[in-house]
């Protein structure tokens, strides 16, 4: 008999607003709705490219996932366990098997500690290891992600964005997660330094099996290492699918949109941060509708009125969009 894999997370209606429990007298202040009804799944080992403009709710919705971050409401369901409403215990399991990497490899170390006590730190909360084994393992951390254990005496200071960079994928390997999400955690090197992290990610993933939530605003990169990719507009997810199909037939304008503007001449080049014309509306004050349709060239009338169109749920590749596949125009 074939049974259908579990997903490792499988988050449903998640909502993360802030603010907008404030009263000025006789008008209510509506919330910011950063993370607005996202449903996604990951499979174990698989990689999801989530991507979107800046402030377009990737963080936040990374940070939920993880329960480093507040939510509002909604499910996320880890591994069997839905971690919205985790206990103590649940929320220790959560941090015992997943795991961060962020933007900015100097701002995530403590400048002071030797780079091996931070990744001693994450060994004894968790009790990976036996103390005894402890620096044997931070040796085998390093080595891990092209360092050699010498490095276990350096601090931050002493090293490169890229050595950095590669401490804390070493810190967020020595969880042994089975879920990282890495925001933006390329997006600050130079580009050759981008490709070797970028590389030591694959071969990590091939060597360790841990599924990835992958977030960047460059397109280029999540073509060359996603299984699937999301694509966040105003804090919806307003596509997803198979990367290549949704690069190559994207259904949703937005896509087509944020595609259009990778330049020609050099498809490897990555996509600035905000690549369309005009601001996105405020996530305060969302448009009726899509939310897409003051910036859709495809707009139609019955974009701007009721609720905005749902992702669909057959097939992996959906769209919220009203129009058929064939007649977006960008
Ligand atoms: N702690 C916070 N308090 C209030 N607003 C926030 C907070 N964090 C993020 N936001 C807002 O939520 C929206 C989504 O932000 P973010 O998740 O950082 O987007 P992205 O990572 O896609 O650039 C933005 O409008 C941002 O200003
Ligand atoms: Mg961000």
């Amino acid at each position: 008999m074939n049974v259908k894999p579990a997903p490792l997370l499988e988050v449903t209606g998640l909502n993360v607003h802030f603010g907008g429990t404030g009263f000025i007298p006789g008008l209510r202040t509506p919330p910011l709705r950063a993370v607005n009804d996202v449903s996604l799944a990951v499979m174990p080992g698989e990689t999801l490219g989530l991507v979107g403009e800046s402030g377009s709710g990737k963080s936040t919705l990374g940070r939920a996932i993880l329960r480093l971050g507040e939510l509002t409401s909604g499910e996320i369901v880890f591994d069997g366990t839905d971690m919205a409403r985790a206990t103590v215990g649940d929320l220790n399991r959560l941090r015992r098997q997943s795991a961060m990497i962020f933007q900015d490899p100097y701002g995530a170390l403590n400048p002071r500690m030797r780079v091996g006590d931070a990744i001693a730190e994450v060994l004894r909360v968790h009790r990976k290891v036996p103390s005894s084994r402890i620096g044997s393992r931070i040796a085998e951390l390093l080595n891990l992600v092209g360092l050699d254990a010498g490095y276990a005496n350096s601090r931050p200071l002493d090293l490169s964005g890229g050595q950095c960079q590669r401490i804390g994928i070493a810190r967020a390997l020595a969880v042994e997660p089975k879920l990282i999400v890495a925001d933006e955690c390329v997006a600050a090197l130079d580009v050759s330094i981008q490709g070797q992290i970028l590389n030591l990610l694959m071969d990590l993933r091939e060597q360790i099996g841990m599924a990835i939530i992958f977030i960047a605003h460059d397109l280029a990169i999540v073509r060359r290492l996603c299984d699937r990719v999301a694509v966040m507009y105003l804090g919806r997810i307003v596509e997803t699918g198979p990367t290549e199909e949704v690069f190559t037939e994207p259904r949703h304008p937005y896509t087509a949109s944020l595609l259009r503007a990778i330049p020609d001449i050099d498809p490897d080049r990555g996509l600035p941060e905000n690549p369309l014309a005009g601001e996105p509306p405020s996530p305060i004050a969302l448009p009726c509708g899509c939310a897409f349709h003051p910036r859709c060239p495809n707009a139609l009338p019955d974009c701007s009125t009721g609720e905005p169109p749902r992702l669909g749920r057959d097939g992996p590749h959906r769209a919220a969009c009203i129009l058929p596949p064939g007649e977006i125009r960008i």
